[in-house]
C-alpha cells in the first residue's frame, strides 16, 4: 500500500523508516528480466516503447559521460558498477577505468555483461553475481555507480549501502547515481509492484539518505533538462562544451516548463565525500 515518505523533508534527522519486506529478498522479477534480450527494456520495469528508451538513454548516457569527464581523473583506476543490468555502462567504462568490479543480483545480467566485458579488448574487470546490500569486496574506488538501485530498496537498506561506499570511496571518489523520482506535484511513496518493492522518492529524499551515510550531492539533474541540453550541445551547441553551458540554462528551464506537468521523472545525481 502506497505510504508518504515525507517526513524526510520535516524531519531531516529522523531515523531512517524501514519498509515491510519479505524475509527473503525480492530476486525472482530481476532474474525473470536477466533471461530478457539485453534491451532497455529488460532493465526498466513497465517501460513499453523501446525506442524511447533508448533514445533517452543514449541522451543520459552521453551527459552523464561529459559529466565523469569533469568529475574523474582521465584515467581513474578503479570503477565499480553496482546494479550494473546487462553493462550498457559497465562497457563505456571499461574506456577509461583502469579497472572495473560490476554485481548484480540477475544471472542472466551477470552473463550479459560478462560477455560485453570480454569482447571489450579491456583486462582487468571482474563480474559477480551477488546483492549489492551484502557486496564490500572493492576499495578505493574512484567511481561508483548506482545506477537505478535504491529505488528498489528501503531508506535502512539504502543508507547502508551508501554508507558502505562512502567507506570504499578513494578520497576524491564520486557516486554517480540514477533513480526514479517522485517530481513537481508528485508525492513520494513506497509500494509492491509485480513482486518488487520500490521506493519513488523525492530527490531531496536522496540529500538526506547522502547526508546520513556521510555524503554529499554535488550535481542533480531531472531528465527533462538534461535532454534539453543534450539537445543543444548536439545541435546549437556543436558539442562544444564552453558554447552549450552559454545556452544550456535556458534550454534546462524550457525543458522544466515543458514537463511541468510531470508526476515522476529519472533524476542523476553526482555525490562525493561531505
Ligand atoms: C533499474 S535496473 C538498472 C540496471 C543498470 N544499472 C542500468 O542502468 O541499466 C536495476 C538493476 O539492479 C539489479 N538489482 C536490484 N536490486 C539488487 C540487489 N539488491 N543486488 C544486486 N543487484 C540488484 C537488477 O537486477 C537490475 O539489473
Amino acid at each position: 500500500m502506497a505510504k508518504t515518505l515525507t517526513h524526510f523533508q520535516a524531519r531531516e534527522n529522523a531515523p531512517p523508516t524501514s519498509a515491510p519486506r519479505p524475509a527473503e529478498p525480492d530476486t525472482d522479477e530481476w532474474v525473470r528480466r536477466g533471461e530478457m534480450v539485453a534491451t532497455p527494456l529488460a532493465v526498466i520495469p513497465g517501460a513499453r516503447s523501446e525506442r524511447w528508451e533508448r533514445w533517452a538513454r543514449a541522451q543520459r548516457h552521453d551527459w552523464e559521460w561529459r559529466r565523469l569527464a569533469r568529475y574523474l581523473p582521465a584515467r581513474p583506476s578503479l570503477a565499480v558498477d553496482l546494479g550494473c543490468g546487462y553493462g550498457d555502462w559497465t562497457a563505456r567504462l571499461t574506456t577509461i577505468a583502469r579497472q572495473l568490479i560490476a554485481v548484480d543480483m540477475a544471472p542472466g545480467f551477470v552473463a550479459e555483461t560478462t560477455r560485453r566485458l570480454r569482447t571489450s579488448g579491456h583486462t582487468d574487470w571482474t563480474v559477480s553475481c551477488g546483492d549489492v546490500r551484502r557486496f564490500v569486496d572493492y576499495a578505493n574506488a574512484d567511481l561508483v555507480v548506482l545506477g537505478g538501485i535504491l529505488t528498489y530498496l528501503d531508506d535502512v537498506e539504502a543508507t547502508e549501502l551508501l554508507t558502505r561506499v562512502r567507506e570504499r570511496l578513494s578520497p576524491d571518489g564520486i557516486v554517480q547515481q540514477r533513480d526514479w523520482c517522485a517530481v513537481n506535484l508528485g508525492r513520494a511513496h513506497h509500494h509492491w509492484a509485480h513482486g518488487q518493492f520500490r521506493a519513488h522518492r523525492r530527490a531531496a529524499d536522496y540529500h538526506v539518505l547522502a547526508q546520513r551515510a556521510g555524503l554529499v550531492v554535488i550535481e542533480e539533474r531531472h531528465s527533462s533538462s538534461l535532454h534539453a541540453e543534450q539537445l543543444v550541445h548536439r545541435t546549437l551547441g556543436m558539442r562544444h562544451e564552453g558554447a552549450t553551458g552559454v545556452m544550456a540554462p535556458l534550454a534546462r528551464a524550457v525543458g522544466r516548463v515543458a514537463t511541468a506537468w510531470a508526476r515522476r521523472a529519472t533524476v542523476a545525481f553526482f555525490l562525493r565525500r561531505a
